[in-house]
């Protein structure tokens, strides 16, 4: 079964459309991924289009963000997601608050993949948002990489 990816960061206009961008445009590559999509924690972006500096940063990779909306993160995400990995450890605290505790998905931390919290490029110069970019192209193909690979055992033969 493929996994179902949600990527989620404090607003929905910076990392995390960021992170689903570079996802579908990568998932094509990986079989072992299904479902990409994005949300806040807040909700003060709903239905808003990514921050245009991040817009702008993102189309210098070759990337358009200009479809996607802001939403905030559901109840029903946490059954309709196998993983849903947050942009920085306060994303993390945030989403293993929200999480019920019978829920398929499990949270995990972007950090696994990048070496470090993905920073908050909201208040910051331009260069922070081609870091992001950077540092999610890397993180992202790596993550993808791990879920493909063979779980232990699989494929071995006596
Ligand atoms: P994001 O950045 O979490 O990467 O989307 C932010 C966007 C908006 C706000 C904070 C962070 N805000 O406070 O509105």
């Amino acid at each position: 079964m493929a996994t179902d990816v949600l990527f989620v960061c404090l607003g929905n206009i910076c990392r995390s459309p960021a992170a689903e961008a570079i996802a579908l445009r990568l998932k094509e590559e990986f079989p072992a991924v299904g479902r990409i999509d994005s949300a806040g924690i807040g909700n003060w972006h709903v239905g808003d289009p990514p921050d245009p500096r991040m817009i702008r940063a993102a189309s210098g990779f070759g990337l358009d963000l200009t479809p996607l909306r802001g939403r905030q993160v559901e109840r029903s995400d946490f059954d309709e997601f196998d993983l849903i990995v947050g942009m920085d450890s306060e994303n993390v605290a945030d989403l293993k608050d929200l999480r019920p505790v019978h829920a398929r998905a499990q949270v995990v931390p972007m950090s696994r993949w990048t070496g470090r919290d993905v920073p908050d490029p909201y208040t910051g110069g331009p260069e922070g948002f081609d870091r992001v970019l950077a540092m999610l192209f890397a993180g992202v193909r790596a993550m993808f990489e791990e879920l493909s690979a063979p779980a232990e055992g699989e494929g071995k033969r006596r």
